[in-house]
This record gives C-alpha cells, structure tokens and sequence, in this order.
C-alpha cells in the first residue's frame, strides 16, 4: 500500500470569529475613501499625490490655471464626493469632477455614460472659500474606479482632501461591508480573486433603493441625435421599499431585473447571504404584477411597461430561488396565488406544437427572440419543474398534475422540433440553423436533454466555438455575454466537464479581470469577441456597465460545483457535496443560509483524497466522493453530530464517483485510500 502523503490536519476555518480567507475581499473597511493612486495629470498641479490615501494629511494639493488629475481608486467603488478646500484664489473658482469605472472612458471633459448616447455632463462645484463641499445625494455615482479634478480658466485652487462616501450595501454597518458569511479558495489564484469580484460585483449592486436609476433619458437621445458630453444624469428615483436592493448594475440602470438575479442571486448566497435586498427586488417585481393576466414586468419601475417572456420566468424563478436558499414558506406564501396567476399568463402561449410561442422579443438584449425559441421553452420547462416542487412544499396538490403533463410535452415538443442530431445542438427556432448560446445552456441546466450524449454533445460543441476572449453568444452578433456564460459554465459542470468550466472562468473572467480596461474588481456586462469595449446591443460604448451582478456566474458555480456543496431543499434541510476539482488539488468553501453553515473541503494527494465537510444538525444529505483512478476504499467518519460513527464503502478502481447516501448534518471525516 502506498502511504498517505496527504494534507496537514484540517480544521474548519469558520469555527474561529475570523472571516475566512478575508484578505481576498475586496470590499473596503470603511465608507470613507481616498484615491489609492494618481492616474495621470495635464496642467500645473502642485502634489497631485497629496489627495491619495497615502499622503492624506500633506499640504494640499494646488491647482493653477487650465489642469486636470485623474485619479484610480485601485477597485470599482460608488458613492458620492466632498472635496475639502483650502483655498482660492477667488470666488470665481470652481473644480469639476468626472467618473469613469474603465480607464479607456477617463477624461477631463466628461464622465462616462448612463445614456443611449453621448457621455455624462461633469459634476461641478463653485468653491467660493474654503470649507467642504459635498455633492447632493442624487450626483453619487454608482460605479467608478477613476474620479478626476478638473479646473477652468484662470486662478487657483487649493484641495486639503477629497473624499467619497460609498454608499453600496446600505444597511450593513459601517465597519461590516466585508464580513461575508461565506467563502472560497482553491489553489489557483486566479480563481479564487474570481470568486471574490464577483462576490464584490454583486455589492456594488446593492443599492439604497431610494438612489435608483430614474431613467430621464430613455428612449430619448441616442447617437443620432447627440453625441453631446454634457449629458445630464442623477440617480434618485424610489425603485423598491425597504432600505436595500438588488439592481442590475452599479453605474447604469441601477433597477431591478429578474434575469440578472438568475445569476446574482446564488452569488449573493454564497459570499453573504444578503436576503433582504433579494426579498426587496423581488417584491417590486410583484408589486406592479397586471392582477388580470398575471403578465410580470420586463423590469422594476420605472422601466416602462414590456412583455419578456423570459424576465416573466426568471421573476418565478427568483421566487423558488428564494425559497430554495432560505426555506422561508411564509415568503413563498405571501406570494404564490400570484406565482400560479403568473404561471397561467405563460402556459397560456403554449401553442399545439406544445411549445410557448414567444410574441415578444424582449430577452437579455439578444436578437431574433420569437417563434418556439428554445431558450424560452427550456426556462418555461425549468420554471414549471420549480413550480411543481413549490407546490409540494405548500401542500397544493391542485396545479401538480397539469404542470407535470406540459412540462413533459414541451420537453418531447423541442427534442422532437429543435434538436439538431447532426450538429448535436438545439436550433433557436424551426425556421433557423443558428445554435445559441443561451437555449443551448439553458437545456442543459433545465434537463431539457433526454439523454446524457446530449448533454456531452451540447458542453464539447460549446467549447469549439470559443473566441481568445471567451464563449460567443451567436444569438447576439457574437457578442461576448458574461450572463449566459454563467449559464455555459453550469452547462459544463452538469456535463462533468469541470475542465471546461474552469478553462472558461479563466479564459473569460480572467480577461475580465486583467485586461487594463477592467476594473480588476467587478465584472462587466458585456463585450466583443474581438476584446473591443464594445457590446453588440448598444451604440454607445461608454455606456456598458462594468459591475453587473449577471456576469457573476463562476462565483456560485465554484461553490456549488466546484466545492460541490449544493442545497437540494429548503435552504439546505437536503443537500449534496459533490466535488468536481478539474486540474485543481485542493478547494475549500463555505456559506451559511437561516439553517446554519455548510461546508467542504477537499484535497487530492499522491495517494489518495481526503475531505472534510459539514452540515447543520437535522439535515441530511448525499456524498460523491470523487475517485481517483486506483483501487480504493472510502472511509466516512463522524466528526461530531450525525449518528452511525463510520461508514465505510469499498469501491472499485475507476475515475468517477461513489455515492454515500443519507449522511446527516454534523462534521464528518472522508478519506478515499488508493490500496495498490
Ligand atoms: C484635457 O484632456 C485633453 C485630452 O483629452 C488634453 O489634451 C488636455 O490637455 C486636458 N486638459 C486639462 C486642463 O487637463
Ligand atoms: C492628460 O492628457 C492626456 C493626453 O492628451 C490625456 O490622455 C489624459 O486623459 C489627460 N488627463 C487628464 C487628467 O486630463
Ligand atoms: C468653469 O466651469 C463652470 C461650470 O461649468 C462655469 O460656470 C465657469 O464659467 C467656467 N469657468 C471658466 C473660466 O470657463
Ligand atoms: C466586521 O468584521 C470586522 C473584522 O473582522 C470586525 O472588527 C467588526 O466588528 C465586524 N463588524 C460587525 C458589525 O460584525
Ligand atoms: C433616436 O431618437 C429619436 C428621437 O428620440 C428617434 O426618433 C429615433 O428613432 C431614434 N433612432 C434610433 C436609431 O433609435
Ligand atoms: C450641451 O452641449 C451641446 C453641444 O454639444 C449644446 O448645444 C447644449 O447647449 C449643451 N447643453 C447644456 C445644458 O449645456
Ligand atoms: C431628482 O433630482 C433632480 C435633479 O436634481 C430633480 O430635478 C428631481 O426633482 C429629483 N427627483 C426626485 C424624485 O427627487
Ligand atoms: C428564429 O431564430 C432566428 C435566429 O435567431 C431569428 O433570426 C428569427 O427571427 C427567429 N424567428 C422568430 C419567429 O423569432
Ligand atoms: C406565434 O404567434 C404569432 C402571433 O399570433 C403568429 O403570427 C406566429 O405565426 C406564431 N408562431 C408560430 C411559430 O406558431
Ligand atoms: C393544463 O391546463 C391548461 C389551462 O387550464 C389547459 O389549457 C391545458 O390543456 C392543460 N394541459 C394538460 C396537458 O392537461
Ligand atoms: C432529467 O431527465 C431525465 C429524463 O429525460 C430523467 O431521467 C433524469 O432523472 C432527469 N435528471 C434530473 C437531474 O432531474
Ligand atoms: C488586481 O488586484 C489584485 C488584488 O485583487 C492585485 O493583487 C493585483 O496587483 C491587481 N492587478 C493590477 C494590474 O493592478
């Protein structure tokens, strides 16, 4: 037998008060901020590094006559600014401060935009005598990594500081932005500073729902009407009640949309738990629900009135998410008349193909929604699986049967309509040849399959078609779609492709990070197969978001699939560990629902495999215990809780699994042994 050369003694990092792994949060310690560096400056400026965090405390610094400092917060953050003046040399001074969250978009002239078109006008303060000036709430800015100082004309400023107020997470404390009630780490770092940007891309969303997105420019100007850099733009419009909520994006919008918390949701779980901006979201949604046909809103008010057949969905979706992370049934009661109304409102597009007929075209700003569009059907097939299950929960037999005869016939209806043998992918519709991204994904994620060589068929196809800068969303003139790339990587790993997944994160989240454009903090929504900041469905490419809660799949799917801890009821009674490594040795995560914590941890040695993972009492759950390809034997070993003390199970030489079922919340011990 070859000895163990395996792992120092684990211990679950969360049994101390310490936040596990917390030096890879990026979210800052205080609400306070100074600029981390100088970017670049034109113009005389005495001491430009005055004003950074490092020098705070210094002279002032001095601007003279026509000049202009950019300066780099090191990550994405929001919020809004006081400049502290010194002095002036007259009352006819003033300084300009201009936002951008990308490096290519900073200017002295202009922010960046929120609009169809042009860029945002420059917040201007006249500082008439030295004192602070702070700007109105509505001028904070939702997502900024570089903040410039602009001076006009003749004269001079002196500036002590200049500070912002990050407003992001509002109701957590002060000194508590970062205290996660999860965490990841794996030994490859790029991954694990993935994990933590998307985890700090979904706070950056959280917003004071007072400080919304009023949309004054909607529909209004776009580039053939302005190329205009004075752009007006202040965020203050109610979006939800409550004193948070989950947006969209940091910088633009900044309103709810129940397709992006398809993806932002599960992130949010798993880094921290934030469940009331969730509630708060998805209660707006709700809230303006047409009590008559049921039909839900495109997006949270004050988006104008839009059918989505898929934002519909994703609003039901959210709900069974909900329900599926927290175990609240009061939440899931308080809003499920209104679930099934809204259910009916789809089932009612069911045509005799038994496929939904999608009359609206309004997706995630993909092209040629319509007709018996896969990615459509294979959410509404999802949806009504969730809403089958919701209704066992509430004991409400009545719809089951129903629901359980559609959602067979849709699933018969597009295997038999829109798979493609040949190719080995769905179509989008009948009358098209075109494989999308999203219906592909989203077929697999739904179980829209039949059989497991679809599903390997539709994971290797996707692989083929990458771009050097990640997975091409065909149905969106190849864009590059961070959001239904989350759906891809889910695609993988129910595929048993972890090497794809992980190939994809660090492909297209690694570029997303790195390249000098991003913010290497937040994600952003979307760009071009050529790298370009361009996205296929805007003309105006200042415009694109760069912290958006949809392009943050790989953080729950690195938990959920990678760690493997996956919750199958009601947050957590059952659950799953079922690691997929890929070409990864080691993987430590764990989270916390209103259940109590769940974690594991894995580690592949020479000789063998060792876990350790935890659930909370009262609980039960199942175990895949990945193998390695030697003979063997598992050994299961209760730490504490749980009953039985060990149980063993002998499996043979092989690579895949072995399942232990029934195991019960506590801590326990798995190690997997090669004998030969
Ligand atoms: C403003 O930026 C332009 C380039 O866009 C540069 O030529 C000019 O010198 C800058 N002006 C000031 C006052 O910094
Ligand atoms: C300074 O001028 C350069 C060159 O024109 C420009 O790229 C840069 O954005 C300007 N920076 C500021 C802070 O004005
Ligand atoms: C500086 O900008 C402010 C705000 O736009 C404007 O009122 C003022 O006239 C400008 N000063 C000069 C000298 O251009
Ligand atoms: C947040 O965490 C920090 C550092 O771990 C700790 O000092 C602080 O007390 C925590 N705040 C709250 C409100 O838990
Ligand atoms: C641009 O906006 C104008 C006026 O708001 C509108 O008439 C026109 O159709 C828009 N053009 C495009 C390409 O959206
Ligand atoms: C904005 O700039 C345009 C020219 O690009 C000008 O016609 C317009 O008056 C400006 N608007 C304001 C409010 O300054
Ligand atoms: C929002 O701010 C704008 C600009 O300051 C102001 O005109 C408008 O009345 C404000 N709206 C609300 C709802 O406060
Ligand atoms: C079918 O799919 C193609 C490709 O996406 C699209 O161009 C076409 O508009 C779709 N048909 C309908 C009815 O939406
Ligand atoms: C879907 O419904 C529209 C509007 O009723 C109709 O024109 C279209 O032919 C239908 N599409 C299919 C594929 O049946
Ligand atoms: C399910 O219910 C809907 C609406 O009541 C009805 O139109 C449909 O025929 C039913 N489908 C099945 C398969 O029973
Ligand atoms: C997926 O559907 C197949 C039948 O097509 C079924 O056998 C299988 O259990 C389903 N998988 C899951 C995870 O529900
Ligand atoms: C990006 O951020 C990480 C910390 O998350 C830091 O270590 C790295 O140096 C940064 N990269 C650049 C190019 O600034």
């Amino acid at each position: 037998m070859k000895p163990l050369s395996l792992l120092p003694v684990l211990a679950f990092v969360v049994s101390s008060s310490a936040i596990a792994y917390d030096e890879y949060i990026l979210a800052p310690k205080s609400r306070t901020l100074h600029p981390a560096s100088v970017h670049n400056f034109n113009g005389s400026v005495t001491g430009p590094e005055s004003l950074t965090k490092k020098s705070t405390g210094n002279s002032p610094t001095t601007f003279q006559g026509e000049s202009a400092v950019a300066y780099d917060f090191g990550i994405n953050i929001a919020g809004f600014v006081t400049l502290d003046i010194a002095a002036v040399s007259d009352a006819d001074q003033y300084i300009g401060v201009t936002f951008s969250e990308s490096s290519y978009w900073v200017s002295n002239a202009s922010s960046d935009a929120t609009a169809d078109a042009g860029k945002d006008e420059t917040l201007w303060f006249h500082v008439l005598s030295p004192g602070r000036y702070t700007a109105p709430r509505e001028k904070e800015r939702g997502g900024f990594r570089y903040m410039t100082l602009v001076h006009n004309g003749t004269g001079s400023v002196s500036v002590n500081a200049v500070e912002v107020h990050y407003t992001p997470m509002p109701h957590w404390a002060d000194d508590a932005i970062g205290n996660y009630t999860g965490y990841f780490h794996c030994d490859d770092e790029l991954l694990n500073r993935i994990w933590y940007a998307g985890a700090y891309t979904n706070q950056i969303c959280t917003i004071d729902p007072h400080y919304g997105d009023a949309l004054i420019h909607i529909f209004q100007i776009n580039s053939s009407v302005s190329d205009a850099t004075n752009v007006t733009w202040y965020n203050n419009y109610t979006i939800t009640n409550g004193s948070s909520a989950l947006v969209d994006g940091a910088k633009r919008d900044r309103i709810v949309w129940a397709g992006d918390m398809a993806i932002a949701v599960p992130g949010v779980v798993v880094s921290t738990n934030d469940v009331i901006s969730i509630e708060n979201s998805l209660n707006s949604l709700f809230d303006i629900q047409n009590t008559s046909s049921g039909q839900l809103p495109y997006a949270g008010r004050p988006f104008p009135t839009a059918l989505s057949f898929t934002y519909h969905l994703y609003t039901l979706i959210g709900v069974a998410d909900h329900y599926l992370y927290t175990g609240d049934i009061a939440f899931l009661s308080s809003l499920w008349s209104k679930w099934k109304l809204a259910m009916s409102f789809s089932l009612s597009y069911i045509d005799s193909s038994g496929l939904m007929n999608v009359t609206s075209p309004a997706d995630w700003l993909r092209f040629g929604m319509g007709g018996h569009n896969i990615e459509a059907n294979a959410i509404l097939y999802y949806t009504i699986l969730q809403g089958i299950q919701l209704a066992e929960a509430l004991g409400d037999s009545e719809p089951i049967a129903n629901w359980t005869l559609v959602a067979a016939s849709i699933k018969s209806a597009a295997n038999r309509l829109l798979w493609d043998e040949e190719v080995g992918m769905y179509r989008d519709n009948e009358t098209t040849t075109l494989n999308p991204q999203d219906g592909n994904s989203w077929a697999v994620v739904s179980n829209l399959t039949t059989n497991s060589s679809q599903v390997e068929r539709i994971s290797s196809n996707l692989v083929r078609r990458w771009t050097p800068y990640g997975a091409p969303a065909l149905e969106a003139a190849d864009a590059i779609s961070p959001f239904i790339s989350g759906f891809e990587l889910q695609a993988h790993f129910l595929a048993q492709n972890a090497s794809a997944a992980l190939g994809l994160m660090r492909l297209q989240w690694g570029f997303m990070l790195d390249d000098a454009r991003m913010t290497n903090s937040t994600f952003i929504e979307g760009y071009s197969t050529t790298g370009e900041l361009h996205y296929a469905p805007y003309l105006n490419d200042a415009r694109i978001s760069h912290a958006h809660g949809w392009a943050t799949g790989p953080t729950s799917s690195l938990t959920f699939y990678v760690a493997g801890i996956q919750l199958l009821s009601a947050g957590g009674r059952t659950w799953r560990v079922a690691p997929e490594l890929g070409d990864l040795k080691h993987v430590d995560a764990g989270f916390r629902t209103s259940l109590g914590f769940f974690g594991a941890k894995t580690e592949i040695g020479d000789g063998g495999l060792e876990m350790e993972l935890e659930a909370p009492e009262g609980t039960s759950g199942e175990l895949r215990v990945p193998l390695l390809a030697c003979k063997g034997r598992v050994l299961l070993q209760a730490l504490s809780g749980g009953c039985g003390d060990t149980v063993v199970e002998v499996a043979e030489a092989n690579v895949g699994s072995v399942t232990v079922a029934d195991v019960e919340g506590g801590k326990w011990k798995v190690t997997f042994t090669c004998s030969a």
